[in-house]
């Protein structure tokens, strides 16, 4: 599906796994999102732990994103790579969202450090104000943890944590997985894949 924006481009989105527990979110969100060009890049401990977690072959120098959407639209590039377009401020992507989000990468975003394309991407997203999705991941908090959330909310990021609900009774692992996914899709603008709560 060809996902228009309301200015009329089409709307791209980029998407960055990193080394916290939940690769199972990204998948999902590439299987179902609505957007017309998904750009994907992954830290070498986000790899790591998606390999661990959800068993999906390959390596940072060939990762083939059709293990997550057969139909793939999506793009990959190497975390070093400083040549994808979303490493430069005059990108047309419109949204980033780093799902699962390490504190590790979040005290970097907080820090203002760039140096490997998801933090770099992050960085750019909050300059030009675009939007900037943090899908974390830890349990419990460190104060570290909070004010660095705090810091990322105030430049103008999302925090949207991972933190399924109940009340609308999942079946399944894949229901209480959709809840927090289609909450991405609202937070970049995208249809939701859940029915609308009171209809
Ligand atoms: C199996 C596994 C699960 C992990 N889960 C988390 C997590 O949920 N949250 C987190 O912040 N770090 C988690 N970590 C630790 C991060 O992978 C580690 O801090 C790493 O430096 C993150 O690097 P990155 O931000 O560059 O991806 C986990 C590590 C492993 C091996």
């Amino acid at each position: 599906m060809r996902h228009v924006h309301p200015r009329g481009l089409v709307l791209k989105v980029a998407v960055a796994i990193t080394g916290a527990s939940g690769g199972i979110y990204a998948r999902r969100l590439m299987e179902v999102i609505a957007a017309d060009e998904v750009l994907l890049t992954m830290t070498p401990d986000g790899l790591d732990v998606l390999k661990f977690e959800e068993k999906v072959p390959g390596s940072l120098e060939k990762f083939d994103p059709a293990v997550f959407s057969p139909k793939s639209r999506i793009r990959y590039f190497h975390y070093k790579d400083y040549y994808a377009p979303i490493a430069s401020g005059s990108n047309a992507y419109e949204g980033l969202v780093i799902v699962p989000c390490s504190m590790n990468t979040l005290g970097k975003i907080a820090a203002g450090i760039s140096d490997n394309l998801v933090v770099r991407a992050a960085d750019t997203m909050l300059k030009e104000r675009k939007k900037l999705i943090l899908v974390t991941r830890e349990t419990p908090y460190s104060l570290i943890h909070i004010e660095n959330m705090s810091l990322v909310t105030r430049a103008g990021g999302i925090i949207l944590p991972a933190s399924p609900a109940f009340y609308h009774h999942p079946k399944n692992l894949t229901d209480a997985v959709d809840f927090v996914v289609n909450k991405i899709l609202r937070a970049l603008g995208l249809p939701s894949i859940l029915p609308e709560w009171g209809k």
